[in-house]
């Protein structure tokens, strides 16, 4: 007899089946210990009695760049937003250099040292060029010039077109505002969420580009994509996310060699 269930065989328990670790926690603990930012065992949601988070464990190293993958509604954006202070944890931890930084609002973690760019939304269109980064400067006006300097070096295109309202960009050079905005607040720790969303071919090599020279300049880097195979080749370590749990983890190269990681969240983009 035909069930029409059994083909819906869910990915989160394929996932599962194929990667015992998630249930022993013991390689994210081993690995978080000295982590910069870690957050373990995440549940959150927006709707009270749902969670879209299911346990989240994530981390990572000074210096590393991390890529998030999975399928759309595997709670990615929710992760970032959680460790930002922007969706409740209603249990589990975040923390940052060893501090319970959980449930702490966005303000307190700029402060703190974290940067974050939404997905959408992520510029002032009203505002030139220099008054997004003045916003982005707003909690330390001093270390202004320092600061669009720095910017400067990784987006010199921003420096030449300062005055120019953002709104006017495309959807590339926005991207560009929003990250060069994000690093106007000194961060230790960027968590990008999908930068090339949206993009053409080649911009979305830029933004990979710079992400990866934003790295290189000091800054950790945490980024949600939806170009997974580009992300997991560019990233120290990856983590597939979905149903809101981590179903694999691993080195980006080993994600993307993965026949399991292959057929389940790369599909023909692997293969292409
Ligand atoms: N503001 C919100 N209110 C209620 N549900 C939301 C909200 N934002 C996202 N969700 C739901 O949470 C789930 C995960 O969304 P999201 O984290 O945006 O996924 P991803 O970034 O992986 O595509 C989805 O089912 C989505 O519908
Ligand atoms: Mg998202």
């Amino acid at each position: 007899m035909s069930d029409p269930e059994a083909g819906a065989v869910t990915r989160a328990q394929e996932a599962e089946d194929a990667s015992p670790a998630v249930a022993d926690r013991s390689a994210h603990l081993r690995g978080a210990e000295n982590a910069v930012l870690r957050s373990d065992e995440l549940f959150a949601g927006y709707v009270p009695g749902v969670n879209i988070l299911n346990g989240c464990d994530l981390y990572v190293g000074e210096g590393e760049l991390i890529g998030i993958i999975g399928p759309n509604g595997a709670g990615k954006s929710t992760l970032l937003k959680s460790m930002f202070g922007l969706v409740e944890v209603r249990t589990g931890s975040v923390t940052l250099k060893g501090e319970n930084i959980t449930n702490l609002k966005a303000h307190a973690l700029v402060e703190r040292g974290v940067g974050y760019v939404p997905q959408t939304n992520n510029v002032f269109p009203s505002l030139s060029i220099e008054e997004n980064l003045e916003m982005g400067a707003y909690h330390a006006p001093k270390k202004f010039k320092e600061r669009f300097e720095f910017v400067a070096e990784l987006f010199p295109a921003l420096k030449e077109r300062r005055k120019q309202r953002a709104g006017s960009l495309s959807g590339g050079e926005r991207q560009m505002v929003a990250m060069a905005r994000a690093l106007m607040t000194e961060p230790s720790v960027l968590l990008l969420d999908e930068p090339s969303a949206g993009l053409s071919p080649k911009l979305q090599d830029q933004v990979f580009i710079r992400a990866q020279q934003i790295n290189r300049a000091g800054v950790t880097v945490v980024m949600v994509e939806q170009n997974a195979r580009r992300c997991l080749q560019i990233c120290d370590r990856g983590y597939v996310l979905d149903q809101g749990r981590n179903a694999y983890t691993a080195s980006g190269r080993d994600l993307i060699n993965d026949p399991k990681v292959i057929e389940l969240y790369l599909g023909t983009l692997a293969r292409a």
